[in-house]
């Protein structure tokens, strides 16, 4: 069994095997309803606990869908109401549901939590999200700019904008898949200086997108991120707004990626969003994919 905790901690062989399978699933799957299942139905008798202790739309129900369809059954939980949110610790919690269910997917705050969990859970643990990083995010974007372009490796992402946890599973893509990150926005807001990831800095934003294959951005304001802090971070990133003038700067055929939920019109225009750059929907369709590939390699199904 295997723990999918993040990225670079991640073998590049086993990513690679990843999104070939995922593209592979999803071919397969081609014009058939949502709700049927996978007929090799590799989760069959397999129970997956997903933990949210923060919002999500897409994370949940892709989750939820990508387990129903290979035959398995789930169970959400909200942090809130377990009893985790009153005092249980993390080990006990992850002791307790080792025994009921075959693998657990938590969206956290602090990673802390989430390596607690794969330290004490006996069964494989996901990183649906954590204040530090979003690897199944990155991996659902490796597989559509594939799908779209072809080979990643090589190729120049630009990420405008807050150097948040998205942007840290990006960082450790390119050093897994071998791509040229760069990374545009203030100061204030760079990656924090621990990330072990690969990526250059371009203050400048028009310079950072030139040549660009793929300019990515994501919310201004995170949701660890304190609701005070709105305002200052308008004034910081309003010049690193994706835009279709900065887009225009971006080698004719790049795309633009958001993991969204977006703040349209602040980190990214509507024009640009809807526009034909913007594969915002493969996007979040290949979560879906990409996810269900992540449970096979961490159950060996
Ligand atoms: N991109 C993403 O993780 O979305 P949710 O917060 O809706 O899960
Ligand atoms: N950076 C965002 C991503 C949401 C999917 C957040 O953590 O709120």
């Amino acid at each position: 069994m295997n723990h999918f905790l993040d990225i670079h901690q991640t073998d590049p062989a086993d990513l690679r095997q990843i999104i070939d399978n995922a593209a592979a699933m999803k071919a397969a799957r081609q014009g058939r309803p949502r709700g049927a299942a996978d007929e090799d139905q590799p989760l069959k008798d397999h129970m997956v606990a997903l933990i949210f202790e923060k919002p999500s739309t897409r994370t949940r129900v892709s989750f939820d869908v990508g387990v129903r369809q290979m035959g398995g059954q789930t169970m959400v939980l909200s942090g809130a109401d377990m009893q985790l949110g009153h005092g249980e610790t993390i080990a006990d919690t992850a002791r307790v549901l080792s025994r009921y269910v075959d693998m657990i997917m938590i969206r956290t705050f602090e990673e802390q939590t989430l390596l607690d969990m794969a330290e004490h859970a006996t069964v494989p643990v996901i990183n649906g999200l954590t204040n530090r990083t979003h690897p199944c995010q990155i991996m659902a974007d490796i597989q559509t700019f594939e799908e779209h372009r072809g080979p990643i490796k090589g190729r120049k992402v630009v990420w405008s904008g807050d150097g948040n946890n998205v942007f840290a599973s990006f960082a450790h893509a390119a050093k897994q898949f071998d791509f040229d990150l760069v990374f545009t926005g203030p100061e204030p807001l760079d990656p924090e200086a621990a990330l072990d990831g690969l990526y250059t800095v371009e203050r400048n934003p028009q310079k950072a997108v030139e040549g660009a294959d793929l300019v990515v951005t994501d919310t201004w304001v995170s949701m660890h991120d304190p609701q005070s802090a709105r305002e200052r971070r308008h004034n910081q990133l309003r010049g690193y707004q994706v835009n279709d003038a900065l887009m225009a700067l971006a080698k004719p055929d790049a795309l633009f990626m958001h993991c969204l939920p977006a703040h349209r019109d602040d980190e990214a225009t509507s024009s640009v969003m809807d526009g034909p750059h913007s594969v915002i929907f493969d996007e979040a369709e290949n979560r879906l994919h990409a996810q269900k590939a992540v449970m096979r390699w961490c159950l060996g199904a």
